[in-house]
């Protein structure tokens, strides 16, 4: 079964460390049954999130993703088929924005929902490259 990658952005609807807690313990419960891995950039004023798994079962999670009022103005950004995943040992990563994705204004002002494919890719490229911030 080929192999998919979809990344979003959106951003976060009435954000506090419960919603998260909530959101990651379904997404991980979830994603393990279904062969889903990836990663969430996140941070009261922003989700972005990539997917990686069969094509169908991340179209499925995704279309459950896009009907949840916990986040608003969900921008797809990417979605490919790949031979490889990036996070394949987390049936989902949590992680703050980093600083060399963009300045806090920028986010503010939409660059997230802007992001190129190729740039949004790289990001989670990078990240998958780095250690998880504790
Ligand atoms: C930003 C964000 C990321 C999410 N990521 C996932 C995910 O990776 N996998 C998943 O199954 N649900 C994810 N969810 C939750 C789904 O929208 C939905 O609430 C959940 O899948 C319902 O699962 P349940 O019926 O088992 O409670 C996410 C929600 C938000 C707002």
């Amino acid at each position: 079964m080929p192999l998919c990658q979809l990344i979003y952005a959106s951003r976060p609807f009435g954000f506090n460390a419960e919603m998260l807690d909530d959101i990651l313990v379904a997404a991980r419960r979830n994603n393990a049954r279904k062969s889903i891995t990836g990663a969430l950039v996140c941070r009261a004023d922003l989700f972005l999130q990539i997917l990686e798994g069969p094509r169908l079962a991340v179209t499925e999670t995704f279309g459950r993703i896009l009907r949840d009022d916990r986040h608003i103005e969900v921008a797809l950004l990417h979605c490919a088929d790949t031979s490889d995943r990036l996070f394949p040992s987390w049936t989902m990563r949590d992680d703050p924005p980093q600083s060399w994705m963009w300045p806090r204004e920028d986010v503010r002002q939409g660059a997230a929902a802007e992001t190129t494919t190729a740039q949004a890719v790289e990001i989670f490229r990078r990240l998958s490259c780095e250690p998880r911030a504790e």
